[in-house]
């Protein structure tokens, strides 16, 4: 059974008149970093190849990840988040139950070659995202030199073939003497797969990567992950990350029956903060997530008649 249970402590207007629709595009912008889909919306990078492919220390059939769990509880090592979504070659579609399989080193920079600790698949939504939590991988020795912190990903649209491939992190400074990560052309082209990581505030790093590959999936409105400009957005939900409650601003353009949502991970819908008909204005709603409301990731979805215009991430934390 599903929880629908959302506070709305107040809903407020406020005047329209300070909304200037030249700063819309800056807002937008500024919004991007929060989003969960790319930061760049005109970007569609198809994932490319590692040149090391696979290396050497794939294990197959690693368990299912559970609770987006990679890591045990007390693994050694910076607590670390990645998420992002999964999509086709032109990023027109959202692929749901793509699996994701990940393996990396510990925070030693050594791999569990026995067992499969820090291995580990996963599903895409039906949203098409994924997220799991483990620890930022060490560094290991690669002949005389170390290679930079990486993730090795085996990406799987349904019916599809496998996408194999490395993830690295901005500011590594193995990454420019690594063969693999320094490559920024042609087929082994590893800049879309440096990714920045940023600490969420309680010491955990979080980054971002959608994924871009062969498969079928569900139709994205060309704007419909980011924001329908035209239509509404969210400005702000904050504080972020949040404990008791998170204040969400967001603007409606046009008279319209407007949503607004909270959804877990896995695309289940965890409390409704707007379900109504709302004139043109910008609104402010306070979400008091229940106590049975776990840690973790949510999304926070508007809807204009319908047609979702803004997605965006916020995490529960302690
Ligand atoms: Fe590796």
């Amino acid at each position: 059974m599903k929880s629908e249970k959302g506070r709305r402590d107040f809903l407020k207007k406020t005047s329209l008149t300070t909304l200037s629709l030249g700063l819309l595009p800056l807002a937008s912008q500024q919004l991007l970093g929060n989003d969960l889909s790319t930061n760049d919306v005109n970007a569609c990078n198809p994932t490319t190849l590692d040149y090391y492919g696979e290396g050497p220390f794939y294990t197959a059939n690693p368990p299912s990840i559970v609770n987006n769990k990679l890591a045990k509880s007390g693994e050694t090592g910076t607590p670390m988040i990645i998420s992002g979504r999964v999509t086709n070659l032109d990023c027109t579609e959202a692929i749901p139950n793509a699996i994701v399989d990940v393996w990396h080193a510990n925070d030693a920079g050594q791999y569990d070659n026995t067992s499969y600790n820090l291995r580990g698949q996963t599903k895409t939504n039906t949203q098409g995202y994924y997220v799991f939590e483990t620890i930022k991988p060490g560094k290991y020795l690669n002949g005389a030199q170390y290679r930079p912190s990486h993730i090795h990903f085996k990406i799987t649209a349904p019916g599809k073939t496998t996408l194999t491939t490395q993830l690295y992190f901005k500011g590594d400074t193995s990454i420019p003497i690594d063969a693999a990560a320094s490559i920024n052309s042609g087929t082994y082209d590893a800049s879309n797969r440096i990714i920045e990581l940023k600490d969420n505030g309680s010491g955990t790093l979080e980054g971002t990567w959608d994924i871009v590959v062969d498969g079928d999936g569900i139709k994205i409105d060309p704007n419909s992950s980011v924001v329908h400009i035209d239509k509404g957005m969210i400005y702000e939900a904050g504080p972020n990350p949040f404990s008791d409650e998170i204040r969400i601003r967001f603007g409606v353009f046009q008279g319209a029956e407007v949503g607004l949502a909270v959804f877990n991970i896995q695309g289940n819908k965890v409390a409704t903060l707007e379900s109504s008909n709302l004139q043109a204005d910008k609104y402010e709603v306070v979400w008091q997530p229940d106590s049975g409301i776990p840690n973790g990731f949510y999304f926070i979805a508007l809807t204009i008649n319908d047609l979702q215009v803004h997605y965006l991430k916020v995490s529960k934390i302690d």
